[in-house]
């Protein structure tokens, strides 16, 4: 059985446009669901895509700044907006700073440039169903609904897209079949009891490397896809949610080397460390009011939810009109999971800073930090799994020793009498002279779930 000519060709035609077609569905996904996730992570609580809200709309944005002449500015303008305002070489950033009336854009050090182009372009190429799940208030529940369901019929699309080409591979295969069959009977004795699925194997036999190629490329992208999604559940890396006032832990826990405890004062107690209720700010920021009107602008908010005001005579007064800080969550573990922190800073004597990172550096508000850079922190236990994640909790557990001894750690007295009295129980514990949280049971599933 001869192939014809144009029959080699058509073949590379066909597959040539499969792989196209692929790539050209596959690629954008990948980049857009990037610029997507930063938005929604970073710019939505006060960005909305085609909307003004807390901030102007992002659609566009580039080109205003170009407009305006500044369209290399823009990644200053998000790296830190105070700094380009105080630097005094961009117009745009002070003009669009007093239409929002001095209300301030959080600083995003930590983005590159690239990052910035993937969040504008999302935001440029979004159509108006796309609008910001997270921007809409409390008050706009409608439109966050609304929004959630345009994001579901997003979501709904795409699946479509990959079955349709699924499909369209089938039916040019089939049709090539069909042909092939035609040129077949035509030259031998057409084989009338053939299945359907025989001659469909005889004919993906003939043409395996192209047949080879396209289930490499479907499997691959599958792969993708799936790696893609499952990636993104429930790793918090780098979540820094936006909140109510630009609260610097630099200034307090670094500069003014206020403890932890001070602030997050049941960590050592119980199970949470707990936030600072706005009187314990109270404490020191009835006299510390702030130097520039940045830190006014932020200080006057923990006044408002107070309740003070500053301008009753003779030393400010309060007014009895509070309304309570939201803070939002940083670190969130799933509901079935148990974890503790006296346990671990007390029991364990696990410094803070090896979960948290260094917060008497931070200038920005709390995120969760990457593994890798909590890992680089001298004197932490180097780990590799993403940071809060069951691997995480894991790994830890099965590298960290605990130290058993009469005086350092009351906690362990029971079981170092124990211990000592029977040897041999616990034989498996001493083999190689350390004892790590996993042998004392922190592998056992009970003790995390519910
Ligand atoms: C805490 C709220 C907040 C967050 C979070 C926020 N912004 Fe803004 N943004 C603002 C406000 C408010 C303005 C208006 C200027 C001002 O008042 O400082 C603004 C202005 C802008 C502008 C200028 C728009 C124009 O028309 O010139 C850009 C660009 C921008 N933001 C990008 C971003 C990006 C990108 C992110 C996410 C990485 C982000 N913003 C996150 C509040 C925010
Ligand atoms: C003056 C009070 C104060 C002090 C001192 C302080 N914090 Fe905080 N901390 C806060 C406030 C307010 C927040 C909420 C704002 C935020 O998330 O940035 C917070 C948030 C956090 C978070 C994120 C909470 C979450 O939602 O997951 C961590 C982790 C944290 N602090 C750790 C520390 C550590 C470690 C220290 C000591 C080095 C410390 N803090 C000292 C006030 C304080
Ligand atoms: C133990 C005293 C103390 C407590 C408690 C305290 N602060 Fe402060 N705070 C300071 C000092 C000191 C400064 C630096 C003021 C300056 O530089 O003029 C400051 C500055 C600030 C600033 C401006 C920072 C900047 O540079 O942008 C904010 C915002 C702020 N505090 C928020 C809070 C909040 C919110 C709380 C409660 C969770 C709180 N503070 C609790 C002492 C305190
Ligand atoms: C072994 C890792 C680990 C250590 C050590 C640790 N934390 Fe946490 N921290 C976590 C986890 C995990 C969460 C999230 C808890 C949750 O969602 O139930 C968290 C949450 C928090 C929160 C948010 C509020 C809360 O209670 O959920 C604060 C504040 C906080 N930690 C402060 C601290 C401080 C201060 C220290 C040091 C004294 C500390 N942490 C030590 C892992 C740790
Ligand atoms: C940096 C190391 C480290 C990390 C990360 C860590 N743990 Fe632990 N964990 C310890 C140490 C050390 C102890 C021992 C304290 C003790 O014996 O109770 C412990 C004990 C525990 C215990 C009590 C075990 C027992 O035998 O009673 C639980 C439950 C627990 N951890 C849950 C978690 C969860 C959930 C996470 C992740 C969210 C986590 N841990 C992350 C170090 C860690
Ligand atoms: C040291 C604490 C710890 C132990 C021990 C532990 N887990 Fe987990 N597990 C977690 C944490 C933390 C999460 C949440 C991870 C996340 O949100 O990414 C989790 C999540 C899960 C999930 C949900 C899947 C997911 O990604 O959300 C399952 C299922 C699970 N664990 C099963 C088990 C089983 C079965 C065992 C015993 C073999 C076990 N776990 C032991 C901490 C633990």
């Amino acid at each position: 059985m001869k192939i014809a000519h144009s029959e080699g060709f058509r073949k590379g035609k066909l597959f040539a446009s499969i792989l196209v077609f692929i790539s050209i569905i596959l690629a954008p996904n990948g980049l857009w669901s990037q610029g997507e996730n930063l938005y929604k992570a970073k710019c939505s609580s006060c960005h909305q895509i085609e909307k003004n809200g807390t901030g102007p709309m992002l659609k566009g944005a580039r080109q205003r700044w170009a407009d305006a002449g500044e369209g290399d500015l823009i990644y200053e303008w998000v790296k830190n907006n105070a700094a380009l305002r105080g630097s005094g070489k961009s117009k745009r950033a002070n003009q669009v700073y007093n239409e929002y009336g001095g209300s301030q854009m959080q600083l995003f050090a930590d983005l590159s440039n690239d990052q910035i182009d993937q969040i504008l372009n999302y935001a440029d190429s979004s159509s108006s169903k796309a609008a910001a799940p997270g921007a809409a208030g409390a008050a706009d529940g409608k439109a966050k609904e609304d929004a959630a369901k345009e994001e579901g019929k997003g979501g709904v699309s795409k699946t479509w897209w990959i079955m349709g080409v699924i499909f369209l591979v089938i039916i040019f295969s089939v049709s090539g079949v069909r042909r092939q069959l035609k040129n077949a009977s035509s030259e031998s004795e057409p084989d009338t009891n053939a299945t359907y699925w025989q001659e469909f194997k005889l004919w993906l036999w003939k043409y395996r490397a192209a047949t080879g190629v396209t289930v490499l490329v479907l499997t691959i992208s599958v792969l993708v896809l799936g790696l893609q999604s499952l990636g993104s559940i429930n790793v918090m890396e780098g979540y820094q949610p936006s909140q109510p006032i630009s609260f610097p832990h630099s200034v307090h826990a670094g500069q003014n080397g206020i403890d932890c405890k001070y602030c997050h004062n049941s960590v050592e107690k119980s199970k949470s460390a707990g936030l600072p209720t706005v009187n314990v700010c109270m404490n020191c920021h009835k006299q510390i009011n702030g130097k520039t009107p940045e830190q006014q602008a932020q200080i006057s908010k923990i006044y408002a939810a107070a309740g003070w005001d500053p301008n009753i005579k003779p030393a400010g007064g309060y007014t009895g009109k509070t309304s309570p800080i939201v803070w939002n969550k940083v670190h969130v573990l799933p509901d079935h999971v148990y974890f503790n922190h006296s346990q671990h800073v007390v029991a364990g004597k696990i410094d803070c800073i090896q979960c948290h990172g260094d917060m008497k550096t931070m200038k920005e508000t709390a995120k969760v930090q990457k593994v890798e850079d909590l890992s680089k922190i001298e004197g932490n236990i180097k780990l590799t799994k993403p940071t809060l994640t069951m691997g995480w909790c894991i790994e830890c557990h099965g590298k960290k020793e605990v130290v058993i001894d009469d005086k350092s750690n009351a906690y362990y007295d029971e079981l170092h009498k124990r211990l000592k009295r029977d040897m041999k129980h616990y034989k498996h514990l001493k083999e190689d002279e350390k004892i790590t949280v996993s042998e004392l049971g922190g592998w056992e599933c009970s003790k995390c779930h519910y």
